[in-house]
């Protein structure tokens, strides 16, 4: 059985992060936008609003949610969900902190899969 545990990477320290602020991330996939809160949370969300993809990175952090700076779509750091009434997700990146350095979980650079035989037609 394979280990689910995932491997972490260390990403940098959380005073690289301004307060109430974010940072963006280059993974083998998409753009991740690391937030701080002003309690010195880390979270880690996909940097892309589920509304129209605004860069959630470059939003106001408040609390424990970011406001897209694009059309104000409210997202919640802690899972990504978007407040009522709007509906919409914007996917969470496992994230922890030690000793003041921020470690994103390596599935998020994992590079995205190709398609399959299936999708490139070929058959076996
Ligand atoms: S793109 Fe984020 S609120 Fe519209």
């Amino acid at each position: 059985m394979a280990d689910a545990t995932p491997d972490w990477i260390d990403i940098g320290g959380i005073d690289d992060i301004p307060a109430r602020g974010a940072r963006t991330v280059r993974t083998g996939g998409k753009p991740v936008a690391v937030f701080r809160t002003a309690d010195d949370e880390i979270f880690a969300l996909i940097d892309r609003c589920p509304h129209r993809g605004g860069p959630l990175s470059e939003g106001i952090v408040s609390g424990k949610s970011v406001a897209c700076p694009l059309h104000n779509w409210v997202i919640d750091l802690d899972g990504g969900q978007a407040r009522a009434p709007d509906v919409g997700c914007a996917p969470a990146i496992a994230v922890k902190l030690v000793d003041r350095r921020i470690f994103l979980a390596a599935d998020a650079f994992a590079e995205a899969p190709g398609p399959t035989a299936a999708e490139r037609g070929q058959t076996a």
